[in-house]
């Protein structure tokens, strides 16, 4: 053969490698909804970007009537491309061969991307669309996915890892994408679960939809396996993307800065009124973060899940935060189990990708209750108290409101190492709400009294004019400064501007025990 013609059947094999093998099976995935993998590629890359690997990869068996069907490069696309000039890597399960399973070729393919995306530090994005373990390939198939999960794990606080849930994804597949640093569903088209509904049927008796089960809604408002629900495999892509820019390429970058709109020294006057006289009276705290960060843009993380408490990515003077925050408008913004959880992933992740914190503080406490003190709010909560005092990154901290008992030290105070801790003049400090508090320390006086009413709500007012304010805190130096609200986003600029050079580590260790 010569070299004219080696050239031309490389290129029919490549041809060969990109054509689906089956019309039908792709008429059915876009019948469905879904895009094919390699649509879904070129809409997550730059234009032309893509750099396909292994698209020669054959499967070894031939066992089970898989031995005439070989397609080239099997049931998943591998390679790497741009997202906005910036590489990652990218694995997308081709649902149109073999139901996208996963067989020992495709989970080779799989590891080496992620191989390569931890040499070279590099985010890698999985896009999951897979009918599971290859049935034909039996203990090779499950020896693969246990191959991926080891690497995710290894991968974990070196890359960004992203997985898209574009279809199913079902037994112990699931545990690749809960392995990762955000998962993304589609709805209507996706479902996670370890058991389907007849299994469950059969074992408990529950009868439930594949969607009340596994579908986007349950695992963004119920579970917490999913970080963000999206309408199709479309905004799936553009949010990745839109995800990304926030992102460093791994845990030795620092995030990328882009150049803000928004001046650093703009005040909002509209803070100044946010926070209502009444003390129980609810604000969105997604209006103060508006507020403040560059453009009032703020990419919001577990949107549906524990909406007690507030997390997600903004810029501040064009570099990248993460913002924790209570949420007054639900619960109160107490902090329960789930809260807890999802607060304390977050910081981790930002602490891991050097991206700095900004908390903002309303919280009345921990969650009162039976369920919450048995299913572990002890141990829950410690998660976020762990998280915070472990996390390296420049950390600021601003009262707004309540800041009681443990959850105020829990929401990453001073005592934790917060560097810089503000309060608004609205700030209350202390150990329990006036109520409470006049309600423990006045009992006996509050039974002997004539007029018992009377005098509880002088003991509050007394109470509230001497504690419920930030100044004490301030003359301890608990809280730096009692900042104006409306000055809230250029105190925070020059904090962190002052903190960018920080440089703290742990005391050494093999790893901490954070109390799972
Ligand atoms: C081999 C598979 C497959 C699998 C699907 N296919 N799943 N081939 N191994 N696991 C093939 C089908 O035979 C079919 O091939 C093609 O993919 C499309 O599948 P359909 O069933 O026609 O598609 P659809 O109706 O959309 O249903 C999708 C599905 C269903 C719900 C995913 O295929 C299904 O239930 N598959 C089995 C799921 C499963 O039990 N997997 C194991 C999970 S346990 P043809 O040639 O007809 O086009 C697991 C353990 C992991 O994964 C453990 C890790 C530790």
């Amino acid at each position: 053969m010569s070299t004219e013609q080696k050239i031309e059947r490389l290129r029919e094999l490549r041809r060969e490698s990109s054509q689906p093998d089956n019309q039908r099976a792709v008429e059915r995935q876009h019948d469905a909804g879904k895009l094919t993998a390699r649509e879904r590629i070129e809409l997550l890359l730059d234009k032309g970007s893509f750099q396909e690997i292994d698209p020669f990869v054959q499967h070894h068996e031939t066992a089970f009537g898989v031995a005439d069907k070989r397609p080239l490069g099997d049931a998943v696309v591998t390679g790497w491309g741009t997202v906005d000039g910036r590489n990652v890597f990218i694995f997308a399960e081709d649902f149109t061969r073999f139901g996208g399973s996963l067989g020992a070729v495709v989970a080779d393919k799989i590891c080496k991307v992620i191989d390569l995306a931890m040499d070279t530090g590099t985010p890698v994005i999985g896009l999951k669309d897979s009918g599971g373990a290859r049935i034909q390939e039996g203990v090779l198939s499950l020896n693969g996915y246990g191959r991926i999960f080891e690497r995710n794990v290894r991968a974990s606080g070196v890359i960004p890892q992203i997985s898209i849930i574009m279809g199913p994804c079902a037994g112990g597949a699931v545990y690749s994408p809960a392995l990762t640093d955000f998962v993304y569903q589609v709805e209507g088209t996706s479902h996670l679960f370890i058991t389907g509904p007849d299994v469950i049927k059969a074992v408990t008796g529950e009868a439930v939809s594949m969607d009340a089960l596994g579908g986007a809604h349950a695992h963004a408002s119920q579970s917490g396996v999913t970080h963000f629900v999206v309408a199709d495999d479309r905004e799936a892509l553009e949010e990745v993307r839109f995800l990304l820019s926030f992102l460093p390429s791994n845990n030795m970058e620092v995030p990328p800065f882009f150049t803000p709109m928004d001046p650093p020294d703009r005040m909002d006057e509209s803070l100044t009124t946010i926070v209502p006289d009444a003390a129980n009276q609810p604000y969105d705290v997604k209006d103060v973060i508006e507020g403040i960060v560059d453009e009032g843009e703020f990419y919001e993380v577990h949107e549906h899940f524990a909406q007690n408490i507030v997390v997600g990515l903004a810029r501040l003077d064009g570099y990248t935060i993460g913002i924790v925050a209570n949420q007054p408008q639900v619960l109160a913004g107490t902090l329960d189990i789930d809260a807890s959880v999802k607060g304390a992933r977050f910081v981790r992740f930002c602490d891991s990708f050097n991206i700095p914190l900004v908390t903002l503080v309303d919280v009345p406490g921990f969650l009162p209750g039976v369920d919450q003190e048995h299913d572990g709010i002890i141990r829950h909560g410690a998660k976020l108290l762990y998280a915070f005092s472990e996390a390296t990154v420049p950390r600021v901290t601003v009262i707004l409101r309540k800041a009681y008992g443990g959850a105020f030290l829990v929401m990453n105070s001073r005592a934790v190492r917060a560097d810089v801790v503000f309060a608004w003049p609205s700030a209350e400090i202390a150990v329990m709400g006036a109520q409470g508090a006049v309600n423990v320390i006045h009992r006996r006086e509050l039974a002997a009294a004539d007029d018992a009413e009377a005098r509880r709500t002088e003991l509050v007012e007394d109470y509230e004019e001497r504690f419920n304010n930030p100044f004490v805190a301030a003359e301890h130096g608990l809280v730096d400064d009692i900042i104006e609200p409306r000055e809230t986003r250029p105190r925070l600029v020059r904090a962190m501007e002052m903190l960018r050079n920080k440089r703290e580590s742990l005391p050494p260790k093999k790893h901490g025990n954070i109390p799972l």
